[in-house]
Protein backbone atom coordinates (compact mmCIF):
# COMPACT_ATOMS: atom_id res chain seq x y z
CA UNK A 1 0.00 0.00 0.00
CA UNK A 2 1.35 3.56 -0.90
CA UNK A 3 1.87 6.20 2.00
CA UNK A 4 -1.29 8.83 1.64
CA UNK A 5 -0.24 12.65 0.44
CA UNK A 6 -2.21 15.05 0.52
CA UNK A 7 -2.90 18.11 -1.92
CA UNK A 8 -4.99 20.67 -0.47
CA UNK A 9 -6.08 23.07 -3.04
CA UNK A 10 -6.85 20.71 -5.42
CA UNK A 11 -9.53 22.54 -7.04
CA UNK A 12 -7.30 25.50 -7.83
CA UNK A 13 -4.55 26.17 -10.04
CA UNK A 14 -1.23 24.69 -8.46
CA UNK A 15 -2.78 21.81 -6.83
CA UNK A 16 -4.48 20.85 -10.04
CA UNK A 17 -1.23 20.67 -11.73
CA UNK A 18 0.53 18.54 -8.83
CA UNK A 19 -2.76 16.13 -8.36
CA UNK A 20 -2.81 15.65 -12.78
CA UNK A 21 1.21 15.20 -12.82
CA UNK A 22 1.50 12.54 -9.44
CA UNK A 23 1.53 9.77 -11.92
CA UNK A 24 4.41 10.81 -13.56
CA UNK A 25 6.36 12.61 -11.22
CA UNK A 26 4.95 11.15 -7.30
CA UNK A 27 3.97 7.66 -8.29
CA UNK A 28 5.16 6.11 -4.73
CA UNK A 29 1.98 8.28 -3.25
CA UNK A 30 -1.52 7.45 -2.87
CA UNK A 31 -2.46 10.88 -3.85
CA UNK A 32 -5.68 12.70 -2.44
CA UNK A 33 -6.40 15.60 -3.68
CA UNK A 34 -9.11 17.45 -1.34
CA UNK A 35 -11.29 20.66 -2.98
CA UNK A 36 -12.91 22.89 -0.92
CA UNK A 37 -16.39 20.40 -1.50
CA UNK A 38 -14.09 17.73 0.27
CA UNK A 39 -13.24 19.58 3.55
CA UNK A 40 -13.26 23.30 4.65
CA UNK A 41 -10.16 24.04 5.68
CA UNK A 42 -11.20 26.78 8.62
CA UNK A 43 -13.64 23.54 10.22
CA UNK A 44 -10.83 22.34 12.63
CA UNK A 45 -12.94 19.29 13.53
CA UNK A 46 -13.51 18.31 10.43
CA UNK A 47 -9.94 18.45 9.29
CA UNK A 48 -8.90 16.64 12.38
CA UNK A 49 -11.98 13.72 11.68
CA UNK A 50 -10.57 13.43 8.08
CA UNK A 51 -6.59 13.23 9.29
CA UNK A 52 -7.44 10.23 11.37
CA UNK A 53 -9.17 9.01 8.12
CA UNK A 54 -6.72 9.37 5.88
CA UNK A 55 -3.24 9.61 8.24
CA UNK A 56 -1.33 11.22 4.99
CA UNK A 57 2.02 10.52 5.33
CA UNK A 58 3.29 14.04 3.05
CA UNK A 59 1.04 17.01 3.22
CA UNK A 60 1.13 19.80 -0.17
CA UNK A 61 -0.67 22.45 0.81
CA UNK A 62 -1.84 24.20 -1.49
CA UNK A 63 -5.21 25.55 -0.57
CA UNK A 64 -5.10 29.50 0.42
CA UNK A 65 -6.70 32.89 -0.54
CA UNK A 66 -4.42 33.48 -2.95
CA UNK A 67 -5.82 37.13 -4.40
CA UNK A 68 -4.03 39.61 -2.58
CA UNK A 69 -7.40 42.22 -3.63
CA UNK A 70 -9.80 39.41 -1.31
CA UNK A 71 -7.16 39.53 1.28
CA UNK A 72 -7.32 43.00 1.74
CA UNK A 73 -11.59 42.91 1.62
CA UNK A 74 -11.62 40.65 4.53
CA UNK A 75 -8.52 39.84 6.60
CA UNK A 76 -10.11 37.70 9.25
CA UNK A 77 -10.79 35.21 6.65
CA UNK A 78 -7.34 35.86 4.81
CA UNK A 79 -5.78 35.17 8.50
CA UNK A 80 -7.56 32.35 9.15
CA UNK A 81 -7.21 30.13 6.10
CA UNK A 82 -3.95 31.18 4.74
CA UNK A 83 -2.29 31.40 8.52
CA UNK A 84 -4.68 29.40 11.29
CA UNK A 85 -5.23 26.35 8.73
CA UNK A 86 -1.60 26.39 8.08
CA UNK A 87 -0.86 26.00 11.73
CA UNK A 88 -3.30 23.42 12.14
CA UNK A 89 -2.01 21.14 9.27
CA UNK A 90 1.70 21.73 10.55
CA UNK A 91 0.66 20.59 14.24
CA UNK A 92 -0.99 17.55 12.53
CA UNK A 93 1.23 16.59 10.37
CA UNK A 94 4.21 16.28 13.32
CA UNK A 95 7.34 14.71 11.67
CA UNK A 96 5.71 13.58 8.41
CA UNK A 97 7.04 16.34 5.59
CA UNK A 98 4.63 19.27 4.76
CA UNK A 99 5.59 21.71 2.08
CA UNK A 100 3.52 25.01 2.13
CA UNK A 101 3.48 27.87 -0.83
CA UNK A 102 4.54 30.99 0.02
CA UNK A 103 4.76 33.91 -2.28
CA UNK A 104 6.91 36.09 -3.62
CA UNK A 105 4.46 39.05 -1.87
CA UNK A 106 6.54 38.54 0.89
CA UNK A 107 8.81 40.90 -0.17
CA UNK A 108 8.34 44.82 -0.83
CA UNK A 109 9.61 44.68 -4.30
CA UNK A 110 12.38 47.35 -3.48
CA UNK A 111 15.47 45.30 -4.53
CA UNK A 112 14.16 42.79 -7.18
CA UNK A 113 15.79 39.06 -7.91
CA UNK A 114 15.88 38.30 -4.22
CA UNK A 115 17.05 35.08 -2.34
CA UNK A 116 16.09 33.10 0.33
CA UNK A 117 18.21 35.30 3.14
CA UNK A 118 16.98 38.20 1.75
CA UNK A 119 15.13 40.23 4.58
CA UNK A 120 11.06 39.99 3.65
CA UNK A 121 8.93 43.18 4.05
CA UNK A 122 5.28 42.50 3.36
CA UNK A 123 3.62 45.35 1.78
CA UNK A 124 -0.09 43.99 1.54
CA UNK A 125 -1.96 41.89 4.19
CA UNK A 126 -1.57 38.68 1.69
CA UNK A 127 2.23 39.13 2.01
CA UNK A 128 1.66 39.57 5.39
CA UNK A 129 -0.26 36.21 6.18
CA UNK A 130 2.29 34.41 4.20
CA UNK A 131 4.96 35.85 6.14
CA UNK A 132 3.32 34.75 9.53
CA UNK A 133 2.62 31.25 7.62
CA UNK A 134 6.12 31.01 6.62
CA UNK A 135 7.19 31.26 10.31
CA UNK A 136 4.93 28.55 11.30
CA UNK A 137 6.17 26.17 9.17
CA UNK A 138 9.76 27.22 8.79
CA UNK A 139 9.88 26.04 12.81
CA UNK A 140 9.82 22.33 12.05
CA UNK A 141 12.94 20.86 10.64
CA UNK A 142 11.47 18.65 8.29
CA UNK A 143 8.86 21.14 7.00
CA UNK A 144 9.53 23.13 3.65
CA UNK A 145 8.30 26.64 2.03
CA UNK A 146 8.40 27.11 -1.22
CA UNK A 147 8.22 31.21 -2.22
CA UNK A 148 6.14 30.88 -5.29
CA UNK A 149 6.41 33.55 -8.14
CA UNK A 150 3.48 34.70 -10.43
CA UNK A 151 2.31 31.65 -11.61
CA UNK A 152 0.86 30.68 -15.56
CA UNK A 153 -0.95 28.29 -16.45
CA UNK A 154 -4.81 26.54 -16.65
CA UNK A 155 -6.92 26.42 -13.35
CA UNK A 156 -9.98 23.51 -13.25
CA UNK A 157 -12.30 26.96 -13.25
CA UNK A 158 -10.89 28.58 -15.75
CA UNK A 159 -10.65 32.19 -13.31
CA UNK A 160 -7.29 31.80 -11.28
CA UNK A 161 -4.47 32.70 -13.21
CA UNK A 162 -3.41 35.92 -14.62
CA UNK A 163 -3.47 34.55 -18.03
CA UNK A 164 -6.97 33.53 -17.81
CA UNK A 165 -8.00 37.55 -16.16
CA UNK A 166 -6.45 38.33 -18.97
CA UNK A 167 -7.65 36.67 -21.86
CA UNK A 168 -11.38 37.27 -20.18
CA UNK A 169 -10.34 41.07 -20.23
CA UNK A 170 -9.53 40.94 -23.81
CA UNK A 171 -13.15 38.57 -24.46
CA UNK A 172 -15.14 41.82 -22.63
CA UNK A 173 -13.33 43.86 -24.83
CA UNK A 174 -11.83 45.63 -21.67
CA UNK A 175 -8.13 47.69 -22.22
CA UNK A 176 -5.85 46.26 -20.09
CA UNK A 177 -2.91 49.06 -18.66
CA UNK A 178 0.49 46.74 -17.76
CA UNK A 179 3.38 48.34 -16.52
CA UNK A 180 6.75 48.74 -18.13
CA UNK A 181 8.38 49.39 -14.70
CA UNK A 182 6.66 46.31 -12.59
CA UNK A 183 8.84 43.24 -12.86
CA UNK A 184 7.93 39.65 -11.79
CA UNK A 185 9.63 36.33 -12.42
CA UNK A 186 6.45 34.11 -14.30
CA UNK A 187 6.61 30.38 -14.18
CA UNK A 188 4.57 27.88 -15.79
CA UNK A 189 2.54 25.16 -13.41
CA UNK A 190 3.86 22.55 -14.94
CA UNK A 191 7.44 23.86 -13.96
CA UNK A 192 6.17 24.29 -10.67
CA UNK A 193 4.18 20.76 -10.16
CA UNK A 194 7.26 19.27 -11.27
CA UNK A 195 10.22 20.60 -9.57
CA UNK A 196 7.92 20.29 -6.16
CA UNK A 197 7.50 16.52 -7.04
CA UNK A 198 11.39 16.24 -7.40
CA UNK A 199 11.78 18.34 -3.99
CA UNK A 200 9.69 15.67 -2.36
CA UNK A 201 11.30 12.88 -4.08
CA UNK A 202 14.43 13.89 -2.83
CA UNK A 203 13.55 15.05 1.07
CA UNK A 204 14.39 18.11 1.12
CA UNK A 205 13.40 20.87 3.65
CA UNK A 206 13.23 24.80 4.37
CA UNK A 207 13.01 27.42 2.32
CA UNK A 208 12.95 27.81 -1.62
CA UNK A 209 12.51 30.31 -4.07
CA UNK A 210 10.69 29.45 -7.24
CA UNK A 211 10.11 31.46 -10.04
CA UNK A 212 10.62 31.75 -13.71
CA UNK A 213 14.55 32.23 -15.07
CA UNK A 214 13.23 35.65 -17.06
CA UNK A 215 12.78 38.74 -15.22
CA UNK A 216 9.51 40.48 -16.95
CA UNK A 217 7.60 43.71 -16.88
CA UNK A 218 3.87 43.22 -16.82
CA UNK A 219 3.90 44.65 -20.19
CA UNK A 220 6.16 42.19 -21.34
CA UNK A 221 4.35 39.53 -19.94
CA UNK A 222 1.47 40.84 -21.96
CA UNK A 223 3.19 41.31 -25.47
CA UNK A 224 4.59 37.31 -24.42
CA UNK A 225 1.43 36.25 -24.05
CA UNK A 226 -0.39 37.73 -27.53
CA UNK A 227 2.28 35.42 -29.85
CA UNK A 228 -0.44 32.49 -28.44
CA UNK A 229 -3.25 34.74 -27.73
CA UNK A 230 -3.27 37.28 -30.81
CA UNK A 231 -6.69 38.82 -29.68
CA UNK A 232 -4.97 40.14 -26.36
CA UNK A 233 -2.95 42.21 -28.72
CA UNK A 234 -5.36 45.37 -29.31
CA UNK A 235 -6.62 45.82 -25.96
CA UNK A 236 -3.01 46.12 -24.18
CA UNK A 237 -2.01 49.26 -23.14
CA UNK A 238 1.72 50.40 -21.07
CA UNK A 239 1.72 52.24 -18.50
CA UNK A 240 3.57 52.96 -15.83
CA UNK A 241 3.02 52.21 -11.98
CA UNK A 242 3.97 56.09 -11.07
CA UNK A 243 0.35 56.85 -12.33
CA UNK A 244 -1.22 53.91 -10.79
CA UNK A 245 -3.23 56.02 -7.78
CA UNK A 246 -4.26 52.39 -6.08
CA UNK A 247 -2.84 50.67 -2.65
CA UNK A 248 0.68 50.22 -3.00
CA UNK A 249 2.41 47.55 -4.95
CA UNK A 250 5.68 45.81 -4.83
CA UNK A 251 7.43 47.16 -7.94
CA UNK A 252 9.86 44.33 -8.57
CA UNK A 253 9.05 41.01 -7.27
CA UNK A 254 11.85 39.30 -9.32
CA UNK A 255 12.98 35.96 -7.83
CA UNK A 256 16.50 34.08 -7.67
CA UNK A 257 15.98 30.15 -7.59
CA UNK A 258 19.62 29.14 -7.47
CA UNK A 259 19.48 26.60 -4.55
CA UNK A 260 16.36 25.35 -6.05
CA UNK A 261 17.78 24.86 -9.42
CA UNK A 262 20.79 22.82 -7.97
CA UNK A 263 18.82 20.19 -6.57
CA UNK A 264 16.78 20.02 -9.81
CA UNK A 265 16.91 17.42 -13.36
CA UNK A 266 16.17 19.96 -15.29
CA UNK A 267 16.17 23.74 -15.51
CA UNK A 268 13.91 26.30 -14.54
CA UNK A 269 12.52 27.72 -17.84
CA UNK A 270 11.10 31.43 -17.81
CA UNK A 271 7.67 32.41 -19.20
CA UNK A 272 9.21 33.72 -22.37
CA UNK A 273 11.48 30.80 -23.57
CA UNK A 274 8.50 28.26 -22.46
CA UNK A 275 6.47 29.74 -24.54
CA UNK A 276 9.21 29.57 -27.64
CA UNK A 277 9.85 26.69 -26.88
CA UNK A 278 6.43 25.43 -27.62
CA UNK A 279 5.32 27.39 -30.85
CA UNK A 280 4.74 24.79 -33.49
CA UNK A 281 4.22 22.08 -31.41
CA UNK A 282 0.55 21.68 -31.95
CA UNK A 283 -0.10 21.01 -28.25
CA UNK A 284 -1.66 22.50 -25.06
CA UNK A 285 0.74 25.41 -24.23
CA UNK A 286 -0.26 24.76 -20.91
CA UNK A 287 -0.12 21.08 -20.83
CA UNK A 288 3.11 19.47 -19.25
CA UNK A 289 3.75 16.21 -21.33
CA UNK A 290 5.27 14.09 -18.76
CA UNK A 291 8.05 12.84 -21.65
CA UNK A 292 9.19 16.47 -21.87
CA UNK A 293 12.64 16.57 -19.37
CA UNK A 294 13.46 19.86 -20.83
CA UNK A 295 11.14 22.44 -21.94
N1 LIG B 1 -0.88 31.40 -8.62
C1 LIG B 1 0.07 32.26 -8.32
O1 LIG B 1 0.45 33.12 -9.15
C2 LIG B 1 0.74 32.19 -6.96
C3 LIG B 1 1.86 32.98 -6.75
C4 LIG B 1 2.50 32.94 -5.52
C5 LIG B 1 2.03 32.10 -4.52
N2 LIG B 1 0.91 31.36 -4.74
C6 LIG B 1 0.44 30.49 -3.65
O2 LIG B 1 0.47 29.16 -4.12
C7 LIG B 1 -0.62 28.41 -3.58
C8 LIG B 1 -1.46 27.83 -4.69
O3 LIG B 1 -1.96 28.92 -5.46
P1 LIG B 1 -3.05 28.75 -6.58
O4 LIG B 1 -2.75 29.72 -7.64
O5 LIG B 1 -3.23 27.32 -6.91
O6 LIG B 1 -4.35 29.29 -5.80
P2 LIG B 1 -5.88 29.05 -6.21
O7 LIG B 1 -5.98 28.69 -7.64
O8 LIG B 1 -6.63 30.21 -5.69
O9 LIG B 1 -6.25 27.76 -5.37
C9 LIG B 1 -6.41 27.82 -3.99
C10 LIG B 1 -7.47 26.81 -3.63
O10 LIG B 1 -7.68 26.86 -2.21
C11 LIG B 1 -9.06 26.66 -1.98
N3 LIG B 1 -9.49 27.15 -0.68
C12 LIG B 1 -9.61 28.44 -0.27
N4 LIG B 1 -10.12 28.46 0.97
C13 LIG B 1 -10.35 27.17 1.34
C14 LIG B 1 -10.89 26.55 2.50
N5 LIG B 1 -11.32 27.26 3.55
N6 LIG B 1 -10.97 25.20 2.53
C15 LIG B 1 -10.56 24.46 1.49
N7 LIG B 1 -10.04 24.98 0.36
C16 LIG B 1 -9.94 26.33 0.29
C17 LIG B 1 -9.70 27.44 -3.10
O11 LIG B 1 -11.03 27.06 -3.24
P3 LIG B 1 -12.10 28.05 -3.92
O12 LIG B 1 -11.79 27.98 -5.37
O13 LIG B 1 -13.42 27.48 -3.57
O14 LIG B 1 -11.84 29.40 -3.35
C18 LIG B 1 -8.82 27.08 -4.30
O15 LIG B 1 -9.26 25.92 -4.95
C19 LIG B 1 -1.37 29.39 -2.67
O16 LIG B 1 -0.86 29.28 -1.36
C20 LIG B 1 -1.00 30.74 -3.24
O17 LIG B 1 -1.09 31.75 -2.25
C21 LIG B 1 0.27 31.38 -5.94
Amino acid sequence: MKPVAWITGAGGLVGSYLVRTASRWGPDWDVRGLTREDVDLTDEATVRRLWREHQPALVVHCAAISRPAVCEQDPELARKMNVDATALLVSLAGDRPLLFFSSDQVFDGRQGWYVETDRINPINRYGETKAAAEQLVLSHPRHTVIRLALTAGASPTGDRSFVEDMRRSAGAHQRLTLFTDEFRSPVPAGVVARAVWELIGQKRSGLYHLGGAERLSRMEIGETLTQWYPELASGLRPGSVSAYRGPQRPPDLSMRCDKLQRLLSFRIAGLRSWMASRQGQGRDLWDYPTTDLNP
